[in-house]
């Protein structure tokens, strides 16, 4: 079947469907350039809070019969935006949608995916039903974490993939820095798929460290391999959060005598005062995409959704 990437500007046609896109309000800027790069223009949203904090969410066009994207991160409030993006996609099927796809660029909650200590809540189990309950018919989430499973389809009951902005961010790395002799790292095991993409791309050698976490802004990181010494570094991860795992890393890495160190994750969520922190224990740059708004968000995640998006269309 015949499906039209054309959003408010309007050209119909075969008359069968078109696609609109929508970006919430923690990923209006991504959704404005994923729309740019399908062509497409952006749907417009009444989005408000009142007095006592409830949100208010309106859709400004009509919707029957279209398919709709859905582009809302959960950061930096992510039970807000998560909760915005259920209102958006259950409006959106009221209102007569014939397809609602979810893109969730920075994909909350996937850490807590099994009861660690007795009585605790499986956040992610509970956040994937909602998504599906609410009537997201195919999922996108970019470089999400995933600990207990190999594949995001495993854990959804609707078709869900994640992609992943590494390629990008290495790609970035290698035409804006000179490396020599340089060595992709990954701070732990759970890392070693992006550093393995990207060495492929430097056409370089990984290695993987090992990581011990003694609290939640805590952790040991201890060596293995190969030498790091004069050589330049590359160290990815999926996210850099209260910072305490790249301070470590790139401290150990220096410490063995390692030359320029640059840090790239996807999602820069940078909290407190971390990216000095990251810089102070040596590192030289932190590169990081928009999947969060932040001020390493030199690479966009938009080309990887609009080519996913023209794929699923
Ligand atoms: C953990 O499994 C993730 O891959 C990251 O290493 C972690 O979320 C980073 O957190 P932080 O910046 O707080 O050390």
């Amino acid at each position: 079947m015949c499906k039209i990437l054309i959003a408010a500007g309007r050209v119909f046609e075969d008359g069968v469907s078109i696609l609109l896109l929508i970006g919430g309000s923690a990923s209006d800027v991504l959704a404005l350039k994923v729309a740019r790069e399908m062509g497409i223009s952006i749907s417009k949203l009444q989005i408000k809070k009142f007095p006592d904090g409830e949100k208010y969410v309106r859709i400004l066009d009509d919707v029957k019969g279209n398919d709709i994207v859905v582009i809302q991160s959960m950061y930096r409030l992510p039970d807000e935006h998560l909760f915005e993006y259920f209102l958006l996609v259950k409006a959106l099927k009221d209102l007569g949608a014939k397809r609602v796809i979810g893109v969730i660029p920075y994909f909350a909650y996937a850490r807590q995916d099994k009861r660690f200590n007795p009585g605790e809540a499986i956040s992610f189990q509970t956040v994937n039903r909602l998504i599906e309950n609410v009537g997201t018919d195919e999922l996108f989430t970019v470089d999400t974490h995933l600990h207990r499973v190999d594949d995001i389809s495993k854990v959804f009951r609707i078709p869900a993939h994640n992609l992943s902005v590494v390629p990008s961010l290495t790609q970035y790395v290698k035409q804006n820095y000179t490396l020599n002799r340089p060595l992709v790292i990954a701070p732990d095991e759970e890392a070693e798929q992006w550093a393995k993409i990207s060495s492929e791309i430097l056409n370089s050698e990984y290695d993987v460290l090992e990581k011990i976490r003694l609290g939640p802004d805590k952790v040991e990181i201890k060596t293995r391999l190969l030498s790091v010494r004069d050589r330049d570094v590359i160290v990815v991860d999926d996210i850099i959060s209260t910072g305490g795992t790249m301070v470590e890393t790139v401290k150990i890495l220096r410490h063995y005598g390692a030359n320029k160190v640059i840090v790239m994750c996807a999602h820069p969520l940078l909290i407190g005062d971390s990216y000095a922190r990251i810089l102070d224990a040596g590192a030289e740059a932190i590169i990081g995409s928009d999947t969060v708004p932040s001020p390493v968000s030199f690479v966009s995640a938009a080309p990887v959704i609009a080519e996913a998006l023209k794929k699923a269309l």
